[in-house]
């Protein structure tokens, strides 16, 4: 993005753990942007479960046109115990990427010195890769429905929907940012054509066109079952993965797993044209919400990256290198209640790396 005096930023704390997380990304953001001498406005947004339950609203009119406005948005976590599965996830979380049409989301796996992998034998120089989720298709598009509801002969159909344009424009920014990421200049399709024979063939050949145009990237491809155990077994062999909604959904919790827990997770809903949102992608985690004891560090990465995406690399790698330093150094674990800090603590931790 063009850089700018003053931003413009949207807060979407949202439901659970989301607020205190929040609270801590922003400390950090406003820290960054204080020292690197530009400015950034902050627009709170009261969405999600509470709002929902007081109020019925979800997702009120106008909302989207005015965080269209918006130069990026940081979001919490959306999902609240009380409400029915489905309800937020959909009319918000996914409707907000929807609607603004984050085509991409965007999810490093990189593991920080000093941070515990689950993975025998593999440290921080095996598992630095990126995986490049499509973000507004696929069986997310809720195409479907049911066929005599609740008898014994119920009939429950999901389809995947794969539009080329989306497959292509999902892929060319794969393309492009492994390009750009400059590491070990490798893509590698997932999917699934032995058996998904109609959407991963679309997959695959849009990718082998687009491949044509960018002959300084080696490409690769793998089936998400055996990517899933290559993940585990042998990381190293990854630099970025691009795959669709369903898959990446699943790829990048088990990526969260191998780069230490969701404490660390962060992710980009990118609309390279328009407006994106950064999350930590663990989720409310109800159980923990009000006690202070949640790993801010996810929300903290996630500004890291908005900031970045800003055009603010000064400011992103200050958060990136205090964050570094409070996981090699200072946590005794990236878990919730075992970091041997609270939540503000951490954020304290980070602004002091911060010199802030
Ligand atoms: C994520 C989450 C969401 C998803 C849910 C909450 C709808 O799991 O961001 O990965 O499936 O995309
Ligand atoms: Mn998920």
């Amino acid at each position: 993005m063009e850089k700018k005096k003053n931003y413009r930023i949207a807060v979407i704390p949202g439901d659970g753990t989301g607020p205190e997380v929040i609270r801590e990304a922003v400390r950090a953001l406003d820290a960054a942007v204080a020292k690197c001498g530009f400015a950034v406005e902050k627009v709170h947004y009261d969405l999600g479960g509470e709002r929902y339950m007081r109020t019925g609203e979800i997702l009120p009119e106008g909302t989207l046109d005015e965080l269209r406005t918006f130069d990026g948005i940081l979001l919490g976590a959306i999902g609240h115990p009380e409400v029915k599965p489905g309800i937020l996830e959909k009319g918000l979380l996914l409707e907000l990427r929807f609607s603004l049409d984050q085509y991409v989301n965007l999810r490093p796996v990189v593991l920080y010195p000093g941070v515990d992998t689950p993975l025998k034998n593999k440290g921080p120089e095996d598992i630095n890769f990126v995986v490049v989720r499509e973000n507004t298709e696929g069986l997310y598009a809720g195409s479907g429905g049911f066929l005599r509801k609740g008898t014994p002969q119920e009939v429950a159909v999901q389809e995947s929907v794969n539009t080329r344009m989306g497959v292509e424009r999902c892929v060319r920014f794969a393309f492009e940012y492994c390009r750009k990421r400059n590491y070990r200049k490798k893509l590698t399709l997932c999917a699934k054509v032995n058996v998904l024979t109609y959407a991963s063939d679309l997959w695959q050949r849009t990718f082998n066109e687009v491949a044509a145009e960018y002959p300084d990237i080696r490409t690769d491809y793998a089936h998400i079952d055996a990517i899933c155990m290559w993940m585990v077994k042998n990381p190293e062999w990854f630099d970025v993965i691009v795959t669709d909604n369903m898959f990446g959904d699943i790829l990048t919790d088990l990526g969260a797993m191998i780069q230490g827990g969701m404490g660390i997770a962060a992710g980009g809903n990118i609309n390279p044209q328009g407006v994106s949102m950064f999350e930590p992608i663990g989720g409310s985690a109800p159980k923990y919400a009000g006690k202070n004891v949640i790993n801010p560090i996810a929300a903290i990465a996630a500004a890291q990256m908005l900031l970045d995406h800003l055009g603010e690399t000064s400011a992103a790698s200050l958060v990136e290198e205090a964050i570094k330093k409070v996981v090699a150094g200072d946590l005794k674990s990236l878990s919730a209640g075992q970091m041997g800090y609270s939540t503000t603590e951490v954020g304290d931790l980070v602004l002091k790396h911060m010199n802030a």
